[in-house]
């Protein structure tokens, strides 16, 4: 019997799982156990430095280059195959490690766990039946509450005043980012004890930090603007985010915090309940969770964690799941724990919506600042009640590292994304006419050579007077994220460019009507609206003509600082590189003052200012 094992990433774990059922019912292998144990390690190796890599990347560097399921199931994988394993010891189930060694360290004085995961209502019941047979009893209280996607955090507060927030590093030690935590607006410095209850000497309050989905649409609006590539996941986001050197710099970002729970709890009665705990945090007027629910049987709990499922996109705040806790206390130490998670706790995980469909081109779209994104066009298909048919590849390199090839059947997923990706090709699949995608060396638009930054993935086309980039500034000029000058669509623009009428910002408020009513599709009305519209917005505010102006790095919250400091777009023109460094840093300065050192961009200013643009 000859055995070889499949090469693709699912039929070879399918190869395993099977391999690994027959040993532990004692079929007899023999004359294969060599073999499969050694194309066992060969897979838990590869799994296992797969694995590390993106903790490393997730933990250290705040990013993620797979989705949270494509992570999970990597895990799932390598848990079953470790386990079938002959002479299996449970290996160190470690909580993950977000230690940046860039922040001075510091011990919880409780562990901070993490939580055991299940994704099926099979799990739960199964949970459920164990926990009640080992408590002996079925009257038991639950808490449900959604689990957001976020950093986990201990905040420590000493005779009512916070002193320290420590992320949760590898469980026993975390990053200490007081500083940063400090920033957030809605989390108080003190505790007001106005419910009377003495307030503990010390105490360790345990939550995620996150960053809610207004906050997170605003700043990947901002990047899309500048032409950088937006973040695909919240969690990502806010990481990075508390990670980040310079606290002046997380306050540009508006960080969340939710209360879930509590460790060390002295010199005060702790709390009896999860319910308790929220009520107490709440006296104290520190953020807790919301949208929990109480259940009381197994149904109740199965029906809260669907319920929580759908209301899912209206709560405002990322979660990729369910946290389904005992709610008292001393049933809680009655289950106890082990080295990774409670075993009164369980985190239910959504499922990623994914879906199969064929790639049909990969085209390439050019942002305002210039920079090249290859984008997936695909057969329509359906995907968390949408139907979608185009997603970011992001750039050339993503596309080489995932052997992506027009024609191939590809997996297209959105889990605690709101931008769908392309997470895998169907190698086993790919028809034999597949054909690579060729990156073009030169820009689709203009033809001019593109380029390529060192250190950099982003392929840029440099030529300032490039079509495409001309269009994109213009659309981006009119849009409601700059001036707005509403009832310029992309079309109209293409047309008045074609006509020659439109070249540049300053060209809006020069436009006649006889020049508008030679435009296809543009009767009296219309022009009459959009003359009125271009008029009104004479009087916008200064930071939106700023932003509007597509300053490589300015985006809407520098353009609102800059507005701030300069006043009117003639000092802003006239600022020296030195003189904004000073506030701006050296690398945004240098990019305005190049700007403005442009003569055709100073044409522009002066014309905008002839035209009779007054900024507000
Ligand atoms: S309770 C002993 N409740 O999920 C750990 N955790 O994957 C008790 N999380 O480490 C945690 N929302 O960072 C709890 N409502 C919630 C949560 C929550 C998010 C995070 C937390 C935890 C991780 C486990």
């Amino acid at each position: 019997m000859k055995l070889s094992c499949p090469r693709n990433g699912r039929a070879r774990a399918v190869f395993l799982l099977l391999l690994s059922m027959m040993l532990s019912v004692g079929w007899d292998l023999r004359g294969i156990p060599q073999r499969f144990e050694s194309v066992t390690n060969d897979r838990l190796n590869e799994l296992r430095a797969e694995i590390a890599r993106y903790d490393d990347l997730y933990f250290r560097q705040g990013k993620s280059e797979i989705t949270d399921a494509e992570y999970d199931r990597l895990k799932r994988e390598f848990q079953t195959l470790e386990q079938a394993q002959p002479g299996f010891v449970q290996s160190d189930q470690s909580v993950g490690d977000d230690r940046s060694g860039r922040f001075p360290t510091y011990v919880h004085r409780e562990r901070m766990l993490s939580l055991d995961k299940i994704y099926t209502e099979s799990e739960w019941r199964a949970f459920y039946a164990k926990l009640t047979t080992q408590l002996g009893r079925t009257d038991l209280v639950f808490v449900v509450e959604p689990k957001y996607d976020g950093l986990a955090i201990s905040l420590t507060y000493e005779q009512g005043r916070l002193v320290r927030a420590v992320t949760r590093g590898n469980g026993v030690e975390g990053d200490d980012v007081t500083v940063n935590v400090r920033t957030i607006r809605d989390l108080p410095r003190e505790l007001r004890a106005d419910d009377g209850r003495p307030i503990p000497r010390f105490v360790e309050l345990r939550g995620e930090i996150y960053i809610d989905d207004v906050e997170f649409a605003r700043i990947n609006a901002e990047r899309e603007a500048t032409g950088e590539e937006p973040f695909a996941h919240p969690r990502n986001l806010a990481a990075g985010t508390l990670k980040f050197a310079d606290p002046a710099e997380v306050a540009q970002r508006r960080l969340s915090i939710a209360l879930y729970g509590w460790g060390a709890w002295e010199g005060a009665p702790a709390p009896q309940s999860e319910v308790v705990f929220l009520g107490q945090v709440h006296a104290w007027r520190l953020p807790g969770v919301t949208g929990l629910r109480i259940a009381r049987t197994s149904d109740e709990v199965w029906s809260a964690i669907k319920t929580i499922e759908r209301e899912r996109a209206s709560l405002g705040f990322p979660i990729d799941g369910v946290v389904v806790k005992l709610d008292d206390a001393a049933w809680r130490t009655r289950m106890g724990a082990n080295d990774h998670a409670p075993h009164w706790a369980v985190a239910y995980k959504f499922e990623a919506q994914r879906a199969v469909t064929r790639l049909r081109a990969i085209t390439l779209q050019i942002g305002r600042t210039g920079v090249l994104t290859p984008v997936a066009e695909f057969e329509p298909v359906e995907l968390g009640g949408a139907v979608i048919t185009r997603a970011t590849l992001h750039n050339r390199d993503e596309i080489v590292r995932r052997d992506i090839r027009v024609g191939d059947f590809i997996e297209v997923e959105k889990a605690g994304e709101i931008i769908p990706a392309v997470t895998g090709v169907q190698l086993a699949r790919r028809p034999p006419d597949a054909k690579t995608f060729v990156f073009p060396d030169r820009c689709p638009s203009c033809e001019t050579a593109l380029v390529a930054k060192s250190g950099e993935a982003a392929i840029r086309c440099p030529n300032a007077h490039c079509p495409a980039q001309r269009q994109r500034r213009l659309e981006h000029f009119v849009s409601d994220q700059a001036v707005n000058i509403n009832g310029f669509g992309s079309a109209t623009i293409d047309a008045l460019l074609k006509a020659g009428l439109v070249q540049s910002p300053a060209d809006f408020y020069r436009l006649r009507r006889e020049e508008l009513l030679g435009i296809d599709g543009i009767g009296e009305k219309t022009a009459n609206r959009l003359l009125a519209e271009v008029e009104r917005s004479k009087h916008a505010e200064l930071w939106r003509f700023i932003h509007g102006l597509s300053i490589p790095q300015v985006g809407a919250t520098t353009a609102k600082e800059l507005a701030k400091k300069y006043r009117d777009l003639a000092t802003l023109a006239r600022a020296g590189e030195k003189a904004l460094a000073v506030s701006f840093g050296p690398s945004v300065a240098a990019s305005v003052s190049e700007f403005f050192a442009r003569p055709e961009n100073q044409a522009d200013i002066t014309a905008l200012l002839a035209a009779g643009v007054q900024p507000q």
